[in-house]
């Protein structure tokens, strides 16, 4: 079975949506760990009530990002981690990770990119009254929601959708897509 691992920082319910696939076994993939770097966080809680090996750590206590992505990166090739899976990781990947796991990486994100990367995407979308927004996943490079796109799909806003309603369909959209896109990449062994 391949062993993934999640990366969040929050409240980690693309996570929980990969879990619950796994369970319906619509992805056939091991979640072998999630990594959080906010300790406490209610991903953390997921993990614990599916039995998931936690890796948690604030980065404040380590010198910089190469040491604590080595002490990542330890724990990624104790548990035999094939694929690093971001979900809500709000950080961006360091050499350290990205020389070690190259072409392996994929991330989330809440908005059709390149269009509102960065911080709150769906806010950004919303405060621009665009109609289309959406979502990607993409596989991660050293830049911010950069790196080559896997998969897309547009959400639209309607006249009178609230900030919630945007959030809402969006992420409703990421639940099914991360999961399905992720069982896509495995197969395919790397390019999507
Ligand atoms: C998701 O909407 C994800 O697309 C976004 O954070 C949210 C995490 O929600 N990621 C980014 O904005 C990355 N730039 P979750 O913790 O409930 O899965």
């Amino acid at each position: 079975m391949t062993k993934i691992a999640v990366f969040a920082s929050g409240s980690g319910s693309n996570f929980q949506a990969m879990i619950d696939a796994v369970e319906a076994g619509n992805l056939t993939a091991e979640i072998a760990l999630l990594v959080c770097d906010k300790p406490g966080a209610y991903a953390e809680k997921r993990a614990e009530e599916a039995a998931i090996p936690i890796f948690s750590f604030s980065p404040k206590t380590y010198s910089g990002k190469a040491a604590f992505e080595q002490a990542i990166l330890t724990e990624l090739q104790r548990h035999g981690v094939e694929w690093v899976v971001l979900a809500g990781y709000m950080r961006l990947i360091g050499p350290t990770l990205l020389k070690a796991y190259e072409g392996r990486i994929m991330n989330i994100h809440p908005s059709l990119l390149p269009a509102f990367p960065g911080l709150d995407a769906i806010g950004q979308a919303f405060d621009a009254r665009v109609k289309v927004s959406g979502v990607t996943i993409h596989f991660v490079d050293e830049g911010m929601d950069t790196g080559p796109i896997i998969a897309q799909e547009p959400v639209r806003i309607e006249e009178n959708d609230t900030r919630e309603d945007v959030q809402h369909n969006i992420q409703a959209v990421e639940h099914r897509l991360y999961p399905q896109t992720i069982q896509q990449v495995i197969n395919n062994g790397g390019g999507a």
